[in-house]
């Protein structure tokens, strides 16, 4: 059996209108209803002139006067210790970022870079090397890892940041920033940066 096609428009237009007309006269209806002189029942009687002019003029004022006193010292309270609070952020950014540089540091049974392993923890060590340049190439030698809790009394944290950035070709020193052909970011770098900071020996 075949369908005839409803003419789908007009039929919407039709019940809209409907629905429009249907609306208009319970409008309507509402606002014919009630005597006049009385309230229609979702509205109260409100304040009498007396009771606006005295009481409630008072609470109002008494509420607008706690609330300016409120915010002028909040609002002062939080300027005199945001400085501290900052501080607070700043120093608890530090600390993270020299963990997640400590994690970063350690042996790759400890799940970091093996940084640790080569350097000894950070004191240094010596780590086997075959030579890859010059006449001395695939000569196998011991070579030193220098300590690193005292690199930044060797270069500034430029220098070493470019160094573990971009390695030290021709030495066992292999680059690990990813501008030097390595994995870790530069906020991984700033990190292991941080911790030598972290791990730094005294002058003496
Ligand atoms: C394969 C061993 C090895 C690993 C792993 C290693 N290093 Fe090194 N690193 C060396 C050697 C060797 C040197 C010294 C190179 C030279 O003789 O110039 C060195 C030098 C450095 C220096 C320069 C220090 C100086 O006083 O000259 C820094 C900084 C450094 N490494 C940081 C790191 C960091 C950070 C990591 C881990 C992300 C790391 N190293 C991983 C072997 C290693």
């Amino acid at each position: 059996m075949v369908v005839a096609a409803l003419p789908v428009r007009p039929v919407a237009v039709g019940i809209v209108l409907v629905g429009f007309f249907v609306w208009v006269a319970y409008l309507l209806r509402l606002g014919a209803g009630g005597a006049p002189g009385t309230l229609p029942a979702n509205i109260k009687p409100y304040l009498t002139d007396e009771e606006l002019e005295g009481r409630k003029v008072v609470q109002t004022g008494v509420v607008g006067l706690l609330t300016a006193v409120a915010l002028a010292v909040g609002l002062s309270a939080y300027w005199l210790f945001l400085p501290s609070v900052q501080a607070d952020w700043g120093e608890r950014f530090q600390k993270e970022s020299v963990a997640r540089g400590a994690r970063l540091f350690a042996t790759t049974a400890q799940g970091g870079l093996n940084c640790a392993g080569c350097h000894g923890g950070g004191k240094g060590g010596r780590n086997d090397f075959v030579i890859t340049v010059g006449p001395d190439k695939g000569k196998k030698v011991p070579w030193e890892c220098p300590s690193l809790d005292d690199v930044y009394y060797r270069f500034t944290r430029e220098e070493v940041k470019r160094i573990v950035t971009y390695g030290r070709p021709g030495s066992p020193r292999p680059a690990w920033g990813l501008k030097g052909g390595g994995g870790q970011t530069d906020q991984e770098i700033g990190d292991i940066l941080d911790y030598f900071m972290f791990i730094e020996i005294t002058p003496d």
